[in-house]
This record gives C-alpha cells, sequence and structure tokens, in this order.
C-alpha cells in the first residue's frame, strides 16, 4: 500500500462529506441535534464521546442507511439523502465498516470482496475478482482469499470487511468502533490497518473509544455529548499531548502528561468513561511502537 506522507498541505479545502445541522430523533427523543461537520479530502476525523452519545446514529446516518429528520448531507459536493441511497454513485462513494465483521459465511474471502464492485459498479467477475485480489493482498490477506470466514481470526475478518469497504473505490469510509469486538493484539493489527489506510490518504470518520489510537492518527477529533459537537480540534489541543507535528506516532502515545480526554469531557469529570480498556494507555504505547516499526 502506498504511503504518501500525509500534511495539512495535502488537505483540500473542499468538503467531500459535509453534514449541515443533521437532526435524528428515535421516538421522541432527539439524538442528533444539529450536527455540523465537514470533512476534507484524505482527512482523518475520530468521533469520540460516551456511550450513547450518538457516534454510531451520526455514522449510520452519514452513510443513508437511517433517514435524518432535518439538515443536510453532502458527497462530493452534491447533496445526498437516504432516499438517494440505492442510487448509481451515491452509495459507492460510501463504505462503512461496522464492529461486527457482518461478512457473508457461506461465500470466501475473494468472493466477499469481489460482490461489491460486481453489483455496486458493474464489473466483470474476472475484473472484480482482479480488485479483491490487490485490495487483499495490499492489506497482507493474499493467502486467505480461498478461505470462508470462520477460518479467519477476528483481526482477519475485520481486515477483510475492510478490503470489502475499499473494494468500491469509496469517497469517505466510516468506521464504527470496529476493534471493540476484537482481543488487544488483533486489536494492533486492525488499527495498524487503519493507519496505513490515513496514510495512503483514505478519507476517513472513525468513532472510536481506542484514545491512544484517536491521537495517533487522527487529524481531527470531534467530542461528541448527547448528540452535540460540542468541542473539536486536533489531538494535540484535544488531548494536551505536547507533540512535534513530525513524530505523529511516537509523541502520542509516549507522551506522558497526554491527558487522553478532551477539556470538555475534563470538565464534566468523564475522565472514567473514556476507559473502556484497562490501561489502555500501556497499551495505546506498546500498538504505536508496532506501528511505528511497521511503518
Ligand atoms: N434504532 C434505535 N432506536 C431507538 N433508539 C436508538 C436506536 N439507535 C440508537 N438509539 C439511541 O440513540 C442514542 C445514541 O446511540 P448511538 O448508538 O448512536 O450511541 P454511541 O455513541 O454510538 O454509543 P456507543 O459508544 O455505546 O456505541 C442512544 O440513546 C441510543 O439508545
Ligand atoms: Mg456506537
Amino acid at each position: 500500500m502506498a504511503t504518501v506522507k500525509r500534511s495539512a498541505r495535502t488537505l483540500k479545502v473542499a468538503p467531500v462529506l459535509a453534514l449541515k445541522g443533521l437532526k435524528k430523533r428515535y421516538g421522541g427523543k432527539l439524538v442528533l441535534d444539529g450536527i455540523n461537520l465537514s470533512l476534507a479530502e484524505h482527512e482523518v476525523v475520530c468521533l469520540i464521546g460516551a456511550s450513547g452519545s450518538g457516534k454510531s446514529t451520526l455514522l449510520r446516518c452519514a452513510d443513508l442507511l437511517e433517514p435524518i429528520d432535518a439538515g443536510q448531507i453532502s458527497l462530493d459536493g452534491e447533496r445526498v439523502a437516504f432516499e438517494d441511497r440505492s442510487a448509481d454513485g451515491t452509495r459507492r462513494k460510501l463504505g462503512i465498516v461496522f464492529q461486527g465483521f457482518n461478512l457473508f459465511p457461506h461465500l470466501t474471502v475473494l468472493e466477499n470482496v469481489a460482490l461489491a464492485p460486481r453489483v455496486a459498479l458493474g464489473l466483470t467477475q474476472v475484473a472484480a475478482e482482479r480488485r479483491a485480489k490487490e485490495l487483499l493482498k495490499s492489506l497482507g490477506l493474499a493467502e486467505k482469499a480461498r478461505e470462508y470466514p470462520d477460518r479467519l481470526s477476528g483481526g482477519q475478518q475485520q481486515r477483510v470487511a475492510i478490503a470489502r469497504a475499499l473494494a468500491t473505490e469509496p469517497k469517505v469510509l466510516l468506521l464504527d468502533e470496529i476493534t471493540s469486538a476484537l482481543d488487544p493484539v488483533l486489536v494492533a493489527e486492525v488499527l495498524e490497518t487503519l493507519r496505513s489506510l490515513a496514510l495512503s490518504g483514505m478519507t476517513m470518520l472513525i468513532a472510536t473509544h481506542e484514545m491512544a489510537f484517536a491521537a495517533d492518527v487522527a487529524d481531527r477529533i470531534c467530542y461528541l455529548e448527547d448528540g452535540r459537537l460540542i468541542e473539536e480540534g486536533t489531538p494535540q489541543k484535544m488531548f494536551g499531548a505536547p507533540r512535534d507535528p513530525g513524530q505523529k506516532s511516537s509523541s502520542a502515545a509516549s507522551a506522558p502528561s497526554v491527558r487522553l480526554v478532551p477539556s470538555a469531557a475534563q470538565d464534566r469529570g468523564l475522565n472514567g468513561r473514556y476507559a473502556p480498556r484497562d490501561n489502555l494507555f500501556a497499551w495505546g504505547s506498546s500498538c504505536a511502537s508496532r506501528l511505528l516499526v511497521a511503518g
């Protein structure tokens, strides 16, 4: 996979995905309350926030899987809506990966990945399989192409799910807590894949509880609370990590003064709510060193 060096100068100004005044209700409850969020091309944005703050709902609405009650969604400069979800050219610009891998158990890894380009892009089977093989190779899964999903580890299955989401060459990849069902070793493997994708310039919106990873990979962190985006900024601003911008990986996780919670969350005494894993910080450091070695 290409590892193009990313920097602020490579980010384009025009948003690839723009959410404006997004509101979503479930029953009487306002779950998203006027979300404004834009992603520039190549930008990686991490959504953080306590359980129930609306991260998954935001991703599902952005992916046109759920209708919204108010607001606008623009994709690649064009306004889109839930009703467009099956329109040619709209859905395939969006790729989404969930916590559960949702692979088809009766299809091989290769068939799982080749299905979307055949159906959504109308590629021939040969062309779709060629694309699927390239993707699997770039994600280190070439030798698993003929296996069925249940013969793969959780981390490998999640990487297949990522390959499948990438198979239609989406403009934006949406990822919802994709490591939360995995053991720490497998988490590191999947996060390494995401970091490579970020370095290759993939635009990504990632809901995560992995603070060390968010600090390492994100250009911007958005903190949600009760359906509102109440604080956003660079990892440095949000986590207070003293960072050298040229040393993205090492400093975020190794600096002892990293707060790992944005100030708004700290003000509300929510530190404890950001520790889904014991010793997250130590784990994040070891993960980051692995990523550095791999990079
Ligand atoms: N299909 C649904 N029907 C009714 N309420 C829902 C539905 N999906 C989500 N909600 C509610 O919307 C709110 C936001 O949920 P959401 O799943 O978006 O939170 P989250 O930030 O992703 O949480 P977590 O970190 O636990 O994944 C919660 O109060 C949840 O109960
Ligand atoms: Mg969620």
